[in-house]
Order: C-alpha cells, then sequence, then structure tokens
C-alpha cells in the first residue's frame, strides 16, 4: 500500500524524520526471512513510489516483496528530482531551517551528514517546491574572486540562526575501521551471526543510496544543458546489492531516447529528420561527448574536482570526486553490457538473501587482504568475485540459484535484450523463477566456499555461469572468467598467477582456519573484554592468519629437519644420528 509521505514541519521534527546515521543499525535480526526484509528495504525503500509510477505494480513480485531494478531506480530517480543538498553551519538551528524550507512546500525527508563540512539532503513531496526554492536562491558576491554563475541543485544556508551549542552527530560516509568490525564480530554466537553483522556494518544505508541517486540527478541537470532528454543513471555496486559505503559511485549516461534506438514510427509519409554532425565510429562519438562534459564538470560544475578524462580505456569514461557528497565518480556512456550486468547481479542477490550475505562477506574477506582493490592491476575485481561466488552457488546440490541460460529460458518477450550482437536476455519476472530446496547455513556455505576454490581446477577450467557448470578453458590465462554477456570475454583477462595463486592460498588458509577448534568457535570473553577474534572476524584479521601459518610452519620444522638429515645421510650412505 502506498503511504502518503507529505510531512508537515511539526510532524517531520516530531518524527525526527531523519538524521543521517551512516553506519550500523541496531536490533538483532533473529532469523533469515526477517534479514530479507531488511534488505528489501535497504535495496528498495519503504516510501512510496512517485505518484502513478506504472513500472512499480508491473515490477513488483507480491508474494515476497521483491522488486526488479528498473521499479527500485525510478522511484529512486524521482526523488532525486525532488531534492536539494545544502550546505549548513554545523549548529544550524533545525527547527529554524526546516521552518524556512516549508515555505516552499511540504519536505518528505531530511537528513545531516559530513563530508568536508555539513551538508543537509532534503526531499520535497513535490518538484514545484524545488523550483520555488531555487527562485529564492542568490548568486554570491564575492570580493577578490569571480564566480561562474551555474545554477545547480547544491546550494548553501546563510543567516539561519544556529543554536547556543550542538550535540547533534555527524556520521562520515565511510565504514568503521576493520579493527573496530573485527571486534564487533567477535561478540558475536556464530558464524551466521558474524556474516549478518559484517552485511549490516558495511552495506549502503538507505541515506547512502539516496545522496548516490541525487548525485546523478545533480549531474543529469548538466549534461541536460546539451541533451535536455538525457538520463544519467547508477550501475554497478551503488544499485546492484553488493555495494560496501564508500564503494565508488558508477554512473551512464543514457541517450537512448536520443539516439534513435528508441526511434518513433513516423505518423504519415512524409517525416522530419534532425541534422546531425556524424562521426566515423559510435566510440568516436562517445568519446566527444564525455570530453565535452568532462570540460562541462571541470569548469562549471561546483563540488566537482580532479576530472580525469578517459578517453582510450576499452570503455571511455569520465573520473571525478564529488566532494559534497565524497563519492568517487566514473561516468560512462554507451555501456549498456555493464547495464544489464547489473541487472544480473541485482536479480541473483534478490532470489536468496544468502547469496547477497555471501557476496558480501568474500567481498570484504577480499579486500581485508588485498586480494582485490581501488586501483586497476593485475588483481581479481569484485565483479571477478562476485561471479565466481555465483557460480559456487550454482554448483551447490541442490543448486541456490539458476543458470543463466535457465534465467534466458523463462524470459518474456518483453525480456528480449540484443547489445552489440550480443543476447542479454533473461526473465526479470521474479515469479517465474522456481528455486529448489536447498537448505545450506550461512557458516556452511563459507567453509564450503574456501574448500571449493581451494581445490578448484584453475589450470584447465573456466567458471561459467551462463551454464553453470565448469568449462574446458577456451584460452591461456590464469583465471578464465566467461563474460556472461559477451561470452568470447574473459572477465578476469587482467589477473595474473601471483594474484591468482594468493587468491587460492588464502581460501586454503581460511577453510584450514575455519577447521581449527581455537579460531572456529566462540571464545566468549570474560564480561567487559573483548573476546579473541574468531570465525569469520579471525579470517578478517591479516596477522591472525600469518600467525597461525607461521605457527603450522614452525610445528613442522623439526620433521622437515629430521628428513632433511635422514635424506643427507642416506645420500652420503651414513647412518642419521641417533640422539
Ligand atoms: P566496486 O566498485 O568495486 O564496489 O564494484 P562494482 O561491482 O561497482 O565494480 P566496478 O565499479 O568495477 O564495475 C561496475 C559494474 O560494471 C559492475 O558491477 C558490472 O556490472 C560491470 N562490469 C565491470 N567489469 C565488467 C566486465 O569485465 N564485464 C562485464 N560484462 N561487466 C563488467
Ligand atoms: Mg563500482
Amino acid at each position: 500500500m502506498r503511504r502518503s509521505v507529505s510531512l508537515s514541519i511539526a510532524m517531520a521534527s516530531s518524527l525526527g524524520v531523519c538524521r543521517l546515521h551512516m553506519r550500523g543499525r541496531g536490533g538483532l535480526v533473529k532469523s533469515l526471512r526477517r534479514v530479507q526484509t531488511f534488505v528489501h528495504r535497504n535495496t528498495g525503500t519503504v516510501v512510496a513510489a512517485a505518484d502513478g509510477d506504472p513500472l512499480r505494480k508491473e515490477a513488483t513480485d507480491e508474494k515476497h516483496g521483491r522488486r526488479s531494478l528498473s521499479a527500485v531506480q525510478a522511484e529512486r530517480q524521482g526523488q532525486a528530482e525532488r531534492s536539494v543538498l545544502i550546505s549548513c553551519n554545523p549548529r544550524t538551528n533545525e527547527k529554524k531551517f526546516l521552518k524556512f524550507l516549508s515555505r516552499h512546500g511540504d519536505v518528505s525527508k531530511y537528513f545531516f551528514y559530513e563530508s568536508y563540512g555539513i551538508y543537509a539532503l532534503v526531499e520535497f513531496t513535490k518538484r514545484e517546491s524545488v523550483a520555488s526554492l531555487l527562485e529564492e536562491a542568490a548568486i554570491p558576491t564575492v570580493s577578490h574572486e569571480a564566480l561562474v554563475p551555474f545554477k545547480t541543485r547544491l546550494l548553501s544556508l546563510k543567516n539561519i540562526d544556529s543554536v547556543g551549542s550542538t550535540n547533534q552527530q555527524y556520521q562520515p560516509q565511510t565504514t568503521a575501521p576493520i579493527n573496530q568490525l573485527i571486534q564487533r564480530l567477535s561478540r558475536e554466537e556464530s558464524i551466521d551471526r558474524q556474516v549478518i553483522s559484517l552485511t549490516e556494518s558495511y552495506q549502503l544505508t538507505e541515506e547512502n543510496s539516496r545522496l548516490r541517486f541525487l548525485v546523478c540527478s545533480l549531474l543529469q541537470d548538466m549534461v541536460a544543458a546539451y541533451f535536455p532528454e538525457c538520463a544519467i543513471k547508477p550501475f554497478g555496486s551503488s544499485v546492484n546489492g553488493f555495494g560496501k559505503l564508500g564503494c565508488d559511485l558508477d554512473m551512464i549516461l543514457d541517450l537512448d531516447s536520443i539516439s534513435g534506438r528508441k526511434a518513433k514510427t513516423p505518423k504519415s509519409a512524409s517525416s522530419l529528420e534532425y541534422q546531425l554532425k556524424r562521426a566515423s565510429t559510435e566510440r568516436a562519438v562517445t568519446q566527444s561527448i564525455l570530453s565535452v562534459i568532462g570540460e562541462c564538470v571541470d569548469q562549471f560544475g561546483p563540488g566537482c574536482v580532479g576530472v580525469q578524462k578517459i578517453l582510450n580505456a576499452r570503455c571511455p569514461l569520465l573520473r571525478f570526486a564529488h566532494q559534497p557528497s565524497s563519492f568517487q565518480c566514473d561516468l560512462t556512456a554507451n555501456n549498456r553490457v555493464a547495464v544489464k550486468s547489473t541487472e544480473l547481479l541485482y536479480l541473483y542477490g534478490q532470489l536468496d538473501p544468502r547469496v547477497r550475505f555471501l557476496v558480501f562477506t568474500v567481498r570484504c574477506w577480499a579486500r581485508a587482504h588485498g586480494i582485490t582493490s581501488s586501483i586497476p592491476g593485475a588483481w581479481i575485481s569484485n565483479f571477478s568475485l562476485t561471479v565466481m561466488v555465483l557460480f559456487f552457488l550454482q554448483r551447490r546440490s541442490p543448486p541456490i540459484i539458476p543458470t543463466l541460460d535457465h534465467l534466458k529460458g523463462l524470459a518474456g518477450p518483453a525480456d528480449k535484450s540484443v547489445i552489440e550482437g550480443n543476447d542479454c536476455t533473461f526473465v526479470s519476472d521474479f515469479s517465474r523463477i522456481q528455486l529448489r530446496s536447498n537448505t545450506e547455513t550461512l557458516e556452511q556455505l563459507l567453509c564450503e566456499f574456501f574448500d571449493f576454490y581451494a581445490t578448484f581446477a584453475f589450470g584447465k577450467m573456466s567458471i561459467n555461469i551462463r551454464k553453470g557448470k565448469e568449462q574446458n578453458k577456451p584460452e591461456v590465462a590464469p583465471l578464465h572468467i566467461q563474460n556472461p554477456f559477451e561470452i568470447s570475454l574473459n572477465v578476469s583477462k587482467n589477473v595474473n598467477a601471483t594474484q591468482l595463486g594468493r587468491f587460492v592460498a588464502l581460501c586454503q588458509e581460511s577453510s584450514w582456519l575455519l577447521q581449527q577448534v581455537e579460531t572456529a568457535t566462540p571464545t566468549g570473553g570474560a564480561a567487559g573484554n573483548t573476546p579473541r577474534p574468531w570465525g569469520l572476524a579471525a579470517l578478517l584479521q591479516p596477522s591472525q592468519v600469518a600467525e597461525i601459518k607461521s605457527r603450522k610452519k614452525r610445528r613442522r620444522e623439526p620433521a622437515s629437519e629430521r628428513i632433511r638429515t635422514l635424506l643427507e645421510s642416506l645420500k652420503n650412505n651414513k647412518q642419521p644420528n641417533k640422539s
């Protein structure tokens, strides 16, 4: 049922609509079912969609409350278009702030956060309120400097009374340090609880998701100066359900409505066409569009700094930092296969809550050990790692998730999608997907994941989520993971033997750790004391892994020493010394 979100100012403050808590959520969830509800709240939202959103009903799986990614995105985009971002004084009087805003209309949601200063994201119930607010905003006057008079929905609040003192907490938008997480996990009573707790601590919050869509919307306003019908949409981990607080913001410039891909059929025999400039290839068009937008963002975009044009990459992109949100942004265009990959990952994550928990945990584990990195290189990427987890879940008996070929078989006519000759079709209607009954716990799955990849025949076999079975490697590469949609490509082509070796060694160690009583069982700890890291907490601790490994090595030393002496004595045809 749709809930009215028009709140009066009084209600807004008495309900404390939302002060941003970028990390941590109280209250333990007692079962995966409850957790699933929680997960849906975070990928979608409980707040109502924009009026008359046609996508919403059609794309909702009523029984499980699951919604398609496009429905979630449409709702989020609507919210973002009714929102503004306001830089505030840290001691801004909240009541006066809300009263000031209410002159322009009802506020449906607001929250404060910290990023190079204090900001408030304010969402109005109606778009007209934003227009009215912007009417009131003035171009500042500054001495000794000149300003580019480029107006956006990023504003600064001046001259609102400050309170004398404030105990308001403005949380940063990044995750808690790993040591704090390890302590938190060590207090949990089971590995299942640890996995859930890790996900709760590190996943994107409702507020952070809203902020991501707002940044896309702000950028869309800038690009609309050139392409009024364009859309800028987030993809990747910002929306696929596996995003961690602080992850980058991948955006795609969607020009489909103008590009002729969705061409209208002419109403009469005679028709008009736009005269356009020509370029040699579609890639050249993408490069020139991103280049011009890069200039605009660099020269005019408030809060956008460090703009880099990376136009010669396989997929040309613009990279910049958006200071008011602290997001590292990547803008691409014409990258529709990546959007399809995002939809697929989202769908798998929604099918069973264990998918999301396991992917999240493995991604954090890999990051803690430097198996993945934010810097490009020969490492395994988060995308490759996610595909590896999905493949593992397809290999369970019975499988936890279906193969991509199976999802393709369930697709309806509206799901048909061919991008640059690649068949990207798969079902979008959740209710058509029947899952097999697998009751494995998160703990079992985590242990089995490490075992699976500790012994996987990487030398001969390729990972293939389309078939859900390993296939013979079609080419020489240390790690071969078939690209789900561009099937002739290897998504982990960049990975070298050293990095794969590190991953396998770490899987072996983690599997071993989870079989040791001392690390696999809760340690309790005296009241008030932090328990010794155990279970998942022990797996996240590099020093613990190294220490146990070296202990293991020390224990083995006398034996290998004895063997060495024995071999040497045999070589010299002498009896070893008996002492
Ligand atoms: P983090 O940014 O590391 O949190 O994860 P991410 O999933 O956002 O990865 P990344 O920013 O590297 O890529 C963004 C999205 O592009 C991914 O989620 C995929 O949907 C898609 N993508 C990335 N690499 C590949 C690839 O090699 N092949 C395909 N088909 N899609 C890819
Ligand atoms: Mg990303």
